[in-house]
């Protein structure tokens, strides 16, 4: 290893020693050429990568065609993931040897791994004596058309979360927050569905502009989140990812872990139900509130006037010991529907297949969110790959409905799913 990777390595142990990583974003800039996205890179490890030739990473897959070489060209870009069992669908259940105790990639937290468990917990009804061969798989969410009941989950962070900035990615073009994003975007756009531009705490403005020039460039079909910042902050983002089409927005408010540390223009806090009204009352678009595991912050969102809910645990990042996102969903689903509310409800965390979809379904979700695979697929294929990934959890979905019997994902009856015994 040379002085230069130390000096890396060890500016990305920094940041997740700091906890940065907790709530880190992309940075990116689509326009931009890539040594301009490299200085957009946020925080200390900028000035490295704006001024080191990429490094090359031997033993690619070139042009890979299926998803196993997705995942191997990912596992060789990445320095936080190890991508385990690549033979599946990279199916990391927090237990690897990836050895990060930051829950990050691979998570070795028990909120990431409740998610996963969860899912494994559940069992679908077979049941295939009946009419149903083409089940439909279309919703509409807050006006937007989707393919399948599934979005990227919110991602960013290429140097200090992925350890892949300024490497030759597996095209033998240098991979940046740019390429990263774009893969993740179009890829998504491409299958009809959607994807997230992340924001990050120590982003400045002219970053997150930048950023926004990617959504521009999908009008309607790709969708931004801001960090819980001041009320201030957020207002000033919310007018930039009004002004490129953004069809609708969301604040991760479990990122609000931070508060206590925050530095200038680096702010994040908790958001109470004035704050959260504010913010609703302000926007043009509909407000996402993201991280929400209690059927009491889920009827305050409500009253606040959110157009929806993620239910979410950050993918076990933000917060070493809470629920599986699949163990609360239930209760959130009924307090909401039993106080006549109507927002569709997200969920994400541990999603890994269409059968997980389903089972998200099953539980009152209307849609659900893709991490980490959506975040490899893109690593390893660009994309192609995120198309890859997206096609792999629809054509799952597909077979899981056909095998329960389900013929619409707007209609699923909780039964098809028992919990193990
Ligand atoms: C590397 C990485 C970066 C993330 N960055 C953000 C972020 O900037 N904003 C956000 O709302 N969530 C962020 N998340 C959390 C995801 O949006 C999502 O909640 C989580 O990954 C879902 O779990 P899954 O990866 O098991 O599918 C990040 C997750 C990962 C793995």
């Amino acid at each position: 290893m040379n002085n230069k990777e130390n000096e890396l390595n060890q500016n990305r142990r920094e940041f997740l020693s700091k906890g940065v990583a907790i709530a880190a974003a992309s940075t990116f800039a689509m326009s931009a050429t890539s040594a301009q996205a490299n200085t957009a890179t946020a925080g200390v490890v900028s000035s490295v990568a704006a001024t080191d030739a990429p490094k090359s990473v031997s033993g690619y897959i070139k042009d890979p065609q299926i998803l196993k070489d997705v995942l191997i060209n990912a596992k060789k870009i990445m320095d936080t993931c190890a991508a385990c069992d690549i033979s599946g669908a990279g199916r990391c259940n927090g237990k690897g040897s990836c050895g990060e105790t930051v829950p990050g990639m691979g998570g070795k937290r028990k909120s990431f791994v409740r998610n996963i468990e969860a899912f494994e917990e559940m069992s679908l009804k077979l049941q295939t004596v009946h009419t149903i061969s083409q089940p439909k798989t279309e919703i509409e969410l807050l006006g937007v058309k989707l393919s399948s009941p599934i979005l990227t989950g919110i991602t960013g962070g290429l140097t200090y979360n992925m350890g892949a900035a300024n490497k030759l990615a597996f095209d033998g073009e240098t991979m940046t927050e740019e390429k990263y994003a774009r893969g993740i975007i179009e890829g998504a756009a491409n299958s009809g569905c959607l994807g997230w531009a992340a924001d990050g705490i120590g982003d400045p403005l002219e970053t997150f502009k930048r950023r926004m020039a990617v959504v521009s460039e999908f009008r309607g079909r790709a969708v931004a989140q801001i960090k819980p910042r001041t009320q201030k902050e957020i207002f000033e983002r919310l007018d930039i990812v009004q002004d490129v089409g953004a069809p609708f927005f969301a604040i991760d408010v479990d990122s609000a872990g931070r508060a206590a540390r925050a530095l200038p223009g680096k702010t994040v806090e908790p958001k109470d139900l004035k704050k959260l009204k504010e913010i609703v009352n302000y926007a043009k678009i509909p407000f996402i509130a993201k991280g929400i595991m209690t059927p009491e912050e889920a009827l305050m969102c409500a009253e606040a006037g959110c157009g929806s809910i993620v239910v979410s645990n950050h993918g076990g990042r933000v917060l070493s010991s809470t629920p599986a996102t699949m163990h609360v969903l239930p209760s959130i689903v009924k307090a909401l529907r039993d106080r006549g509310y109507k927002m569709p409800i997200l969920v994400d965390g541990g999603v890994r297949d269409g059968g997980d979809v389903l089972k998200a379904l099953a539980y009152g979700a209307q849609a659900v969110l893709v991490g980490r695979p959506m975040l490899r697929a893109s690593l390893g294929g660009g994309v192609k790959g995120v198309e890859m990934q997206f096609a792999r959890f629809h054509t799952e979905l597909v077979s899981s409905m056909v095998l329960t019997g389900v013929a619409d994902v707007r209609n699923v009856d909780p039964s098809i799913v028992m919990q193990e015994v």
